[in-house]
């Protein structure tokens, strides 16, 4: 009886950064142990051109942004497996949990990307979810910002109506574009899925970086800890918070009545940037402390901070109940 092969499934966390445990803006040259040059890739999905990237320059460091967590723990999976462990500790390669836009705001200081490459970023055909496209004009800007002279970008799509749209995009970005078309050239799960469904030409957008702009890094806000006289964990109502900048929308509430620990479940959103967080409101001998729990994995955005206030507020009025 021949014996049924197992696949493999072990996976080096070691490329896996935690952006919350990252001094923001985070120094790169720290993080690799050398100065060899940054290049990004955007939405590197199943991994397998960072993979690619990462084994053909090895002195060359490469941070990927995705946001699926299946696809992260793909990659990690692939690069494991590339000759010269580019898992290792000696890795070329970091990957984050991490929508682009905060990590470019708040993790990047002025122009120190090479190159940003991104493959298939998603089209949002329907009209109604254009907001949701990635490389706007404003996008643009912020690439520009955080890419060194003479740096550029790569996009790639399947999607001739997106091509069209990104070209609108780019006066006022700082680039000068160059389009191709090219056949089926990277190796990646989505332009298979094309090129299997009988697509023959990608359009390719060279972005070259002609006029620096500037972006300013975000600064993470210092979130602060709240003190309150009373609280009711049944008497508390937390209203939705709205102010066209940050939206703070309440879910639940947890209560454990034998430690006395409460936490208020909200969902936060700044800009595109949709974070879940937990606020803790603690018994301290006569007193009750506010303040974000342990763990919650975010970026410190005025979102965050004002989701805070609100669940101290909406504790501090449930007190009054009582
Ligand atoms: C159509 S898939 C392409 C994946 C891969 N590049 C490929 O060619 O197979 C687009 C990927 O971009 C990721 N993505 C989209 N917007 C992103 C953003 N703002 N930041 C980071 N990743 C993003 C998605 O999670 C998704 O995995």
């Amino acid at each position: 009886m021949t014996q049924r092969q197992v696949k493999p499934f072990y996976i080096s966390l070691k490329p896996f950064l935690d952006h919350n445990s990252l001094p923001r803006p985070v120094n790169w040259p720290s993080v690799f142990g050398n100065d060899h040059p940054l290049e990004v890739e955007i939405g590197f999905g199943n991994g397998e051109y960072l993979a690619k990237l990462a084994e053909a320059n090895p002195n060359i460091n490469y941070v990927g942004f995705e946001e699926y967590c299946e696809r992260i723990s793909r990659t990690l999976r692939k690069l494991s497996r590339v000759p010269g462990g580019s898992a290792g500790s000696g890795s070329n390669v970091r990957v984050l949990r991490l929508d682009v836009r905060p990590a470019f705001n708040y993790l990047f200081d002025g122009p120190s990307i090479n190159f940003i490459h991104c493959l298939f970023p998603p089209p949002w055909p329907k009209k109604s979810d254009a907001k949701h496209r990635l490389m706007t004009t404003a996008f643009l800007r912020l690439a520009n910002s955080r890419l060194r002279e003479r740096g550029g970008m790569n996009i790639v799509t399947d999607h001739k109506p997106h091509a069209a749209w990104i070209r609108e995009q780019v006066p006022g970005s700082g680039f000068v574009l160059h389009e191709t078309i090219v056949p089926a050239c990277y190796g990646t799960k989505f332009e298979r899925k094309w090129a299997e469904g009988g697509q023959k030409e990608f359009y390719e957008l060279r972005l070259t970086k002609a006029q620096h702009i500037d972006v300013p890094h975000k600064e993470g806000l210092p979130l602060k800890h709240f003190t309150i006289d009373r609280f009711d964990p049944d008497g508390f109502v937390m209203p939705d918070f709205s102010d066209g900048e940050v939206a703070v929308v309440y879910k639940d509430l947890l209560y454990d009545p034998k430690r006395q620990i409460a936490l208020v479940h909200v969902l936060v959103h700044d800009e595109h940037l949709l974070q879940n967080v937990r606020v803790a409101i603690v018994k301290k001998q006569d007193t009750w402390s506010v303040h974000l729990a342990q763990g919650s994995m975010l970026m410190p955005t005025p979102g965050i901070a004002k989701a805070i206030e609100c669940v101290k507020a909406a504790a501090a009025n449930s007190g009054t109940h009582t």
